[in-house]
């Protein structure tokens, strides 16, 4: 199946990046190349673009769809908190941009067979990086009812947590659970009136599940620690987030970077300003328009939050 993805707040995202020609950005969550592409327009003729994902699919598309690039794209199949040893090895000081767009893509949920969606009946997998050692059928099968509750809890905050988790414990003990079908039939039958509500039974234990099996809270936390060492001086950071969870992390850290650098800094420079600032540029987090949420009702809950490195 065609890898598919629809990039969110293109025209944000290459504003709050301040994409320039013959600038050097890195994408650390490359999925469908929309957003590289797009970097790659603003940053021609002489820019590069720095590309990691940790799904394989994700590279190999991005291989072929920027190929008329290929002179100004280098591409790694590795986990963004690699992005700081990147840098070093292409024997760069630092980008002028770094981009995160969290969390999983429309191939994850359509095309690539793992399990990431409640609507289809796929081995229960959801691992972006197939070489990584748990799924999630490991998790459900093995992970004991109160730590299957903490996850649902604390990553989907589910509010029937408790009665989920005994639910597959209860199910595991005749056969193991195989399947994102089985998985949400589960659920369903665990959560009370759950086939009459808004949203899906299942949405937040999935979305729970998969954070859990790739350590998504953990993976952003360590590359936020090397901004500042990865970005050249007036360089930008720029991240879109699509829970609270991950929001509050961004939003938390680029407060203590802008506070501890200030504090931290070593004599102003010329201009009055203390070294090493990192400037948070969005003090109100930004959200896509109406018209984009109409084109693209995935958009609807991402949020963008941007920093500079002065
Ligand atoms: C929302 S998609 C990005 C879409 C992309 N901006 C576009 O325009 O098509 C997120 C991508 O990030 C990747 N990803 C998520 N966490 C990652 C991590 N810690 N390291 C590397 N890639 C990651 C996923 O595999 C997925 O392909």
């Amino acid at each position: 199946m065609a890898y598919r993805h629809i990039p969110v707040m293109r025209t944000e995202v290459l504003n709050y990046l301040g994409c320039r020609p013959g600038g050097v950005y890195a994408d650390g969550t490359l999925g469908g190349a929309g957003h590289a592409r797009a970097i790659l327009e603003q940053n021609a003729p002489d820019g590069l673009l720095i590309g990691l994902d940790q799904d394989a699919d994700a590279i190999a598309n991005a291989r072929l769809l920027l190929a008329d690039q290929a002179d100004r794209v280098r591409l790694f199949h590795r986990n963004f908190t690699d992005l700081v040893e990147v840098i070093r090895e292409l024997g760069l000081k630092g980008v002028d941009g770094i981009l995160l767009d969290l969390g999983i893509s429309l191939h994850h949920l359509q095309g690539s067979g793992r399990g990431f969606s409640f609507l289809r009946d796929e081995p229960l997998d959801m691992r972006m990086d197939t070489r990584t050692a748990q799924t999630a059928a490991d998790l459900v099968n093995r992970l004991k009812e109160d730590e299957l509750q903490r996850i649902f809890q604390e990553y989907g905050e589910e509010r029937w947590s408790g009665r989920i988790a005994r639910r597959i414990v209860h199910a595991r003990r005749k056969q193991p659970i195989r399947s994102s079908g089985e998985l949400a039939r589960l659920v369903c039958a665990a959560v009370p009136g759950g086939r009459r509500s808004r949203i899906h039974p299942a949405t937040r234990v999935f979305m729970a599940l998969r954070i859990a099996v790739n350590d998504e809270l953990v993976r952003l936390s360590e590359l936020l620690d090397h901004v500042p060492e990865m970005l050249n001086p007036g360089g930008r950071l720029c991240i879109l987030s699509f829970h609270s969870l991950e929001d509050r992390i961004v939003k938390q850290r680029l407060k203590a970077m802008e506070t501890k650098y200030r504090r931290d800094s070593g004599p102003n420079d010329a201009a009055g300003r203390p070294e090493g600032v990192l400037r948070i540029l969005t003090r109100k987090v930004v959200r896509p328009g109406p018209e984009e949420i109409a084109a693209n009702p995935m958009a609807r809950s991402t949020k963008l939050r941007a920093a500079e490195r002065v």
